[in-house]
């Protein structure tokens, strides 16, 4: 059912953690199981992703798909990042079930929110991202106004 990339990451995930002050961070949840994620970027001052950590309650495809999204934004601009999208992370798996696809949402979900805390943060516009619908990160309600 699985690929052996899909098992590989799932079994040994890159980059589950957490990270004190990132860049950016973004929690989202998924609409369809219910299941979060959060990621956590360090951004250099060349807007280059210099590290990056995921956490989920979310299933193995959820694991798997954040594992190999983490890998692929790692030592990209914040702009390339916007290339890695759960279309482009199933495809680096070699293929997820139909089923699970919503899975890999969380991912992609996750890393725009993150990128949207840091462009926020900074001042700073990039290309093609919206604000996410279903940022859930407890920061975001204290910054409300
Ligand atoms: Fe919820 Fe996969 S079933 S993320």
């Amino acid at each position: 059912m699985y690929t052996e990339k899909v098992m590989d990451h799932f079994r040994h995930p890159r980059n589950v953690g957490e990270m004190e002050n990132p860049s950016g961070m973004g929690t989202v949840g998924n609409a369809k199981c219910g299941d979060i994620m959060r990621i956590y970027l360090d951004i250099d001052d060349n807007q280059v992703i210099r590290d990056v950590k995921f956490k989920t309650f979310g299933c193995g495809a959820a694991v798997a798909t954040s594992s190999m999204a983490t890998e692929m934004v790692k030592g990209k601009t914040v702009q390339e990042a916007m290339e890695v999208t759960n279309k482009a992370v199933c495809e680096a798996l070699d293929g997820l079930p139909p089923v699970k696809v919503h899975c890999s949402l969380l991912a992609e979900e996750a890393i725009h929110a993150a990128l949207w805390d840091y462009a926020q943060k900074r001042g700073i516009t990039i290309q093609g991202l919206e604000k996410p619908k279903s940022d859930i990160g407890e920061e975001e309600t204290e910054e409300e106004y």
